[in-house]
This record gives C-alpha cells, structure tokens and sequence, in this order.
C-alpha cells in the first residue's frame, strides 16, 4: 500500500512530483522521496516522515529535473526508516525504482542476488527491483533489462523505475494500480488520477502485465512479452477542484459537507418514476440470480450490511462478509450474486474474495467509486457511486453515495427475483431519496456536534448502538471515531449491549444511541438499561422521538423515510468524530498507521 508519481517533461518537474505525492499522501505516509534525473546522474532525495518533511530537504538539496519517480510510502516490508524509503536504487545507483504492492518471492532473489555480490541497504521486498535490473543491464538495453527484471518477480506491483542517463521512466503494473495521464507537453504516472489531475485529464489505464517506456515525446505501451498494444486515452470526469481543500482546514471536513452534492450525484438519473433507472442494469438483469453475498471491509462493509438488509426485506436472501473472512467454505453457485463494495475499487482483501466468488461460478458486480479500479475491470459488472475524489483517509461521502447506490440496486436486484421491493411503499422512500440532498445539509446547519464532542472529551470509552439500519450506522459510528480520535470506541446492535458489553458501561463512557423510526422503542429500553448503570446516553434522532425524553444530550436529524434515516444520524456522527479529533490536536486526514486503501491482504 503506497503511492507512486513519475512524471516526464522538458522542464523541471520537481515541484509537480512533489505536489503528486501530497495528492497521494493519502495512501500512505510513513515516508517518501524522489529521485530525478537532471543530464548530471540520478539525485535521490528521500526520508521518514511525510511529504512535508521531504519537500523540506528536497528544498535544501535545490535538487531539480525533467524526468523523475516519487513515492510515499505504508509500510509492509520493513518499519518506516530513512533507508525503507523509496526510490531505492541499485549498488551503482544509476538505478532507481519506485513499488507499490508486494514481491512474493523477494526472499528467494535477495538471497540469490547477495550471493552475487549485490549489497542490500535495506528491508525492504522493493530493493531486489534495482538490483534485478541492474544485473540485467549488464546484459541487455535498458527496456529489455526492466522487462527481464519485471519477469523474475512474483507478486504485485505498480513500478516506476530510472537509469540514469537514459531520457525515460519504464513502468510495469500486475495487480496494483497504474495510470498514465497525458498532457500536451508532459506525462505523469501515477496509483491514481488525483495525483495529476490538476495538470491533465487525459489518462490512460494500465492493465496488468503491461510495460510502459514513457519518453518525453512518446509513450510506448507493451505487454510483458514486448507486443505493442495501441490503447486510446479516456478523459476522467472529476473536477481538479475536487482534490484541494477548498477552503476547509481538513480533507475529512470538506467532504463531509459536500455530502449533500455526491449524494445529488450518486442519484442523479438512477430514479425514473419512482423506480430504479439504472443504465447498466436494466429490468431483467438480475433474472438468474437467487441469492446474494456482499464482501467488503472497513466503512464499506458498514454500507454492505446496509444494502443486504434492504435486500432481506424484500425477501432476498442476501449475507454479507468481512472480505477478509471469505473463504472456500462458503456456498456459492451460479445463481449467487457476488458484489464487492469498495470506494477505491483496490483492497486487497476484497479483491481476493470477488475472486473466489468467481472461481466458484458466482456472478459478480463491483459497486465502487473508482472508474478505472481494479475491481471495476475484473468484476462482470460495475455500478459507480458518483461520490467524487476523497482525499481523507477516514470514508465519510462515500459511505452515504455507497448506501444510496446499494439501494436503488438492492430495489433493482429485488425486483428482478422476487418481483418485490425493499419498501411496501416504494414511492414514499423515492421521494425522500430525493429529498435526502436538502436533508443532509439541514444536519449540517444544526452545529450541535462540536458542544457535544467539547461535553464528552475524555470519557474513558464511547460507545455506539442501534438496531435494524441503525446498526450499520453504530458501528460505522464507532469506526469513524476510533480511526480518527484514537479512542476507545465499539457498536453494538442495541439488543446485543445486555449479553455483555453492558459491564463496560460506566459514567464515563456515553453511550451514542441510533434510532431511526418508531419501530425501535426496544432501543430506547436499552439505552435505559446502560443509563440506570451510569452513562449518559446521547440520542442521534428525529426531536420528538421518546429516546429524546431519556437523553442526556441529542444530535438531531430531520423528519425523513426510516430507511433514510440512518444516514441522517451518520452525519452527525461523522462531525462528532471530527470535533473529537479537531479538540484532541490528531492528524485527521492522515491519522496514525492508516490508510486508505490496503493494498495488500
Ligand atoms: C482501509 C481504510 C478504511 C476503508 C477500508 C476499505 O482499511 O482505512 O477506511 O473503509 O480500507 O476501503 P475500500 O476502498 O475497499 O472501501
């Protein structure tokens, strides 16, 4: 899990590799550098720390150069130490590389490449790179040296690597994201688009087991094997403003507030009279399908349980799995739907799972935010949530766009087995879809999450409960929070907090109740039950709900379908874990041993 950039120009380029890698900090953070070729050798400029830290001594060094390679680094081989920190270069150091992935048998080549003399400096399963393509220069021509070298890893990898004299980045890609963007008169390499996007919307994907030679007035792109393969450029729909801060001190800020215009995004066009409209399945689609299983982690998997328990309303059976914990033992046939759910479209964890959904004979539909992504090409299908860039480590908008694109689909899906909806009254949960937008910014006006993160700093623990879809919400409740304050955080389904959770409870741990209709008065009854041993109880509902009348505090949302609802509470929830993290001084965006996507399993 990390971020790379290349970039090959005439003019310095220093500043726009710099610049890339902030973009992509969110990927990694442990550690970065450059390495840049100015017609005087490679310079290679590289540290622990953050991009910060690094333009700080690229600023020192005065390095500069039309042609380089960047990276910020997660760590997996090795801790983050100067030395771990890519590029990392060959024992001449007229090599240098940059990886993002895994070498499965790094072990094996390190052992082989010492033997032969070649000196490691550090612990890293990227080193064996330079050390392969320097061995394979002896022998070869630069690009037939990198091709040899790419050969004889196995594993993942996205790789951007230099020689020095030679006008060119050479770039591979097998199972880890890679993307070309072209400008007039520059190119850019990158793990995702947001690292150039300010410079070109022009990109073209890599697939796997395909090189790159990219030269200042050329782009070659191969297969492995070195047949040409011509690929047209695709123009990305997000706006360059998307990625900046636009004003707000976090990422994480930003995009919680902008909820209201994904969301707009996420539905627009997908609603017809009060049905689902969707392009990419029309009525029918889902005709052979008898049952669904959804894989996911982290937020996303909160989103899943959301949209599997729209499903089992309408009488689909639908289950869904920590992506990490499907395995062979669970039951697939060809009429099983398998839908991945991940913002980025590149966890690791999810990616295997949708595999082996497949090899079982399921169907498969990636629902993700991530043209481009992985599991957007390697899934039969893909549904897109339309959220826009998210730059904040902790998933606040996509989230919401993944809830709402799962139920329009879950409705779809429902329709075409069953012949039913998730709702008896279908066209009274359209209307409040349509009215959700409005909704979300109202949450938004009512600025009562930061008095009551300030009444609740320092309890010893914060917990998060509901029931129904207010479960999903508790526990993404609780995620959002432990992620971002460094808290002790937990959700529970409510009915659940009796069978033991409840000895946790104490005056000093709040207990963040979720209710989302009036069908949960067996929620208010758990909340009284944690309130008579002590902890306050802070309501997330509707102003007139009778949780309000046992509260101690309330963030409230609007009126709205009860299905709708949840997200409404998430909202407030998200800017109760902002205001926490903002009183306790923590890195919001960039919190401590995060990242945003995982790359490895
Ligand atoms: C990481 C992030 C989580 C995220 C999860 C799934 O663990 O830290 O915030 O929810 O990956 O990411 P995905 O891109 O698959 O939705």
């Amino acid at each position: 899990m990390c971020g790379i950039i290349a970039r090959v120009g005439a003019d310095d380029g220093v500043d726009r590799l710099l610049g890339g890698l902030e973009r992509l900090e969110y990927r990694g953070y442990d550690s970065a550098g450059i390495a840049v070729e100015n017609g005087a050798g490679l310079a290679v400029q590289k540290c622990s720390g953050q991009v910060n830290e690094l333009k700080e001594s690229v600023h020192d060094s005065q390095i500069y150069g039309g042609i380089g390679i960047g990276h910020t680094r997660w760590s997996t081989h090795g801790p983050p130490t100067d030395d771990n920190a890519h590029p990392h270069t060959d024992s001449t150091g007229e090599v240098a590389v940059v990886h993002n992935g895994v070498i499965d048998n790094h072990t094996e080549l390190r052992e082989e490449l010492e033997a032969e003399g070649y000196e490691f400096t550090s612990d890293t399963d990227t080193e064996v790179i330079p050390h392969l393509f320097e061995r394979h220069l002896e022998d070869h021509p630069p690009e037939a040296a990198f091709r040899e070298a790419v050969r004889d890893l196995d594993g993942s990898y996205a790789i951007a690597a230099m020689v020095e004299g030679v006008d060119a980045v050479f770039a591979a890609r097998r199972g880890s994201p890679l993307v070309l963007g072209v400008s007039d008169d520059e190119y850019f390499l990158a793990s995702d688009v947001p690292a150039f996007l300010e410079h070109t919307d022009e990109v073209v994907y890599f697939e796997d087991d395909e090189v790159g030679v990219i030269q200042p007035d050329e782009v070659e792109l191969s297969t492995l094997d070195g047949q040409s393969i011509e690929r047209s450029s695709e123009i990305v729909s997000w706006d360059p403003e998307e990625t900046g801060k636009g004003g707000y001190d976090h990422f994480m800020r930003k995009e919680i507030e902008n909820q209201h215009v994904s969301l707009a995004n996420s539905i627009q066009g997908r609603v017809g009279d009060r049905e689902p409209d969707l392009d990419e399945f029309p009525p029918g689609s889902f005709e052979d399908i008898d049952s669904v299983q959804i894989v996911a982690c982290g937020t996303s998997f909160h989103a899943a349980k959301y949209g599997a328990q729209l499903l089992n309303k309408a009488g689909v059976p639908a289950q869904t799995f920590r992506a990490s914990e499907y395995d062979d033992s669970v039951p697939v046939d060809d009429g099983t739907l398998a839908i991945a759910v991940t913002q980025s479209g590149e966890t690791a964890d999810t990616l295997a799972a949708l595999d082996r959904a497949s090899a079982a004979g399921a169907r498969t539909t990636a629902v993700t935010n991530v043209v481009g992504s992985t599991v957007a090409r390697e899934a039969d299908d893909a549904l897109f949530i339309r959220a826009g860039p998210e730059i904040g480590v902790a998933a606040t908008k996509t989230f919401s766009s993944q809830v709402v694109t799962l139920s329009v689909l879950a409705h779809r899906i429902s329709a075409d087995v069953a012949g039913t909806a998730p709702w008896d009254d279908p066209a009274a949960f359209y209307d409040a879809l349509e009215r959700l937008p409005d909704h979300v910014e109202s949450v938004l006006d009512t600025e009562v999450a930061a008095d009551v993160a300030d009444d609740y700093l320092g309890s010893d623990a914060f917990f998060f409960i509901g029931r129904g879809l207010a479960y999903p919400v508790a526990i993404e409740g609780a995620l959002k929070f432990k992620e971002i304050t460094y808290e002790h955080a937990e959700g529970f389904a409510a009915g659940e907090l009796k069978h033991g959770p409840l000895a946790l409870v104490t005056p000093q741990t709040p207990v963040f109740t979720v209710v989302t209709g009036d069908e949960d008065d067996s929620t208010v009854i758990n909340a009284e039950e944690a309130q008579t041993r002590g902890a306050p109880i802070v309501a997330v509902s509707t102003d007139d709900h009778a949780i309000t009348d046992v509260a101690d505090a309330h963030l409230p949302i609007p009126e709205t379908h009860p299905d709708l609802a949840g997200l409404l509470a998430n909202v407030q929830l998200q800017l109760l874990s902002y205001h926490t993290a903002d009183r306790l001084g923590r890195a919001i965006d960039k919190p401590r041993n995060l990242a945003k996507s995982v790359t490895v399993e």
